[in-house]
Formats: C-alpha cells, sequence, structure tokens
C-alpha cells in the first residue's frame, strides 16, 4: 500500500493506519500492540470508551515500537488524564474548540473530527490542518474528501467511520488524505476473545 504520510510529519508521524481499539481489559494491551506491529501497524488510538482505556494506554507508553494515542477524546479533562497516561497524540470525534485549547496547553497532538466546512474553518482558526473526517461513510465518503478539498487544499483527511479493508487503499490514494482509521482490523469480538492471530491477519491484510 502505498504510504501517504509524510514521515515525522503531522500528529501521527506519517503513519497511514489508524486501528480504532476498544479495550475492555488493559491487560490486553501488550498482546494487542505485539498483534498489531507483528502485522505491519505501528500506530494505535486506543479509545476512552472503556475505562481500561487509559490504562492502557499507560501500559503501552514506553513501547518505541508503536505510536499509541487516545481517541474519543471529548472533555478537556481527559487531555489532561491522557498526557499523564503518556499518549503520543489525541483524536476526537467532533470538534470541540475547549478540547483543542487543552491540547494546545499540555501540547498534545490533537487530530479533532470535523464533518461540515463550518467544523473545517474552525479547526484551520486554532492552526489545525490535520483533521478526522468522521463519520466518513456517513458524509460523502470520497467524495466529501474531494468537496472539502477545493476550498481547503491544505487541510490533509483521516477518513474515518465506515473505512474497511475494501476501501482503505482508495482513500490512502488521494493527495488530500494523510491516514485512515477505523476498527475492521481489531474487531470487538477478536478482541474479547483475545484472537491476536486474527488482529495480526487483519492488519497485514489492511495493507495490502
Ligand atoms: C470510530 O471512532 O468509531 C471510528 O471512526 C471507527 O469507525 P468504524 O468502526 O466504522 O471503523
Amino acid at each position: 500500500m502505498k504510504r501517504r504520510g509524510i514521515p515525522g510529519a503531522g500528529p501521527l508521524r506519517g503513519e497511514p493506519i489508524v486501528p480504532v481499539v476498544v479495550l475492555h481489559d488493559a491487560a490486553d494491551a501488550h498482546p494487542l500492540a505485539d498483534a498489531l506491529v507483528a502485522g505491519g501497524i505501528r500506530c494505535a488510538e486506543i479509545t476512552l470508551r472503556t475505562p481500561a482505556g487509559i490504562e492502557a494506554i499507560r501500559a503501552l507508553r514506553d513501547r518505541d515500537d508503536i505510536l499509541v494515542g487516545a481517541g474519543t477524546v471529548v472533555d478537556p479533562d481527559q487531555v489532561d488524564a491522557v498526557v499523564e497516561a503518556g499518549a503520543a497524540f489525541a483524536v476526537s470525534p467532533g470538534f470541540d474548540a475547549d478540547v483543542v485549547d487543552r491540547c494546545a496547553e499540555r501540547g498534545l497532538p490533537i487530530v479533532p473530527g470535523v464533518a461540515t466546512a463550518s467544523d473545517i474553518q474552525a479547526a484551520l482558526r486554532r492552526g489545525l490542518r490535520y483533521l478526522k473526517l468522521f463519520p466518513a461513510g456517513l458524509v460523502g465518503g470520497l467524495a466529501a474528501v474531494r468537496a472539502f478539498a477545493g476550498p481547503f487544499p491544505d487541510v490533509r483527511f483521516l477518513p474515518s467511520g465506515g473505512v474497511s479493508a475494501a476501501n482503505a487503499a482508495e482513500y490512502l490514494a488521494d493527495p488530500a488524505v494523510f491516514a485512515v482509521s477505523g476498527s475492521w482490523m481489531v474487531p470487538v469480538d477478536a478482541l474479547r476473545a483475545g484472537d491476536w492471530d486474527a488482529v495480526e491477519r487483519l492488519s497485514r491484510a489492511a495493507q495490502t
């Protein structure tokens, strides 16, 4: 798969595929990370949708083979918590100025979610141009990326929501896309079952 990201640049440091992870047990953090890395994925967004999220981020903070960030960051206080846990970046489903401003104060790179031109303008006013397009499939998929790229040529998108093995490469081939994210290589059932072979297999397949 063609790597879109500029290595070393942007909040994800050039990683093109970001698994959106929902862990129910922080003890699964290392086996999960091992499976992702074995499958060729070197980045993960651990969501705060479960109480285990923060502990999982903390557990992985010293690994140098995978870039670990926090997902579903929707409150400024969560920014403080994930900074203290060692997150390398934050992702939000939507644009929240308070969350973005707290990230700036704490020096934490954030990829806020956008779904409209107004969201994008709000992000640009805060100096952010790497933005999560969410829910990408519902807001128009690649057609939306291309429509937004007209008035916002400097913005680079992280499409998320409805991205899959079937369409990831097509998204990544668009110059306005810097990475894609989603849960297709970390299905909830596989995580609950500890089926790390499945995660590794799906991760490897995500890059073909
Ligand atoms: C999310 O934040 O839930 C992501 O966008 C993942 O969406 P998906 O489950 O459709 O991949």
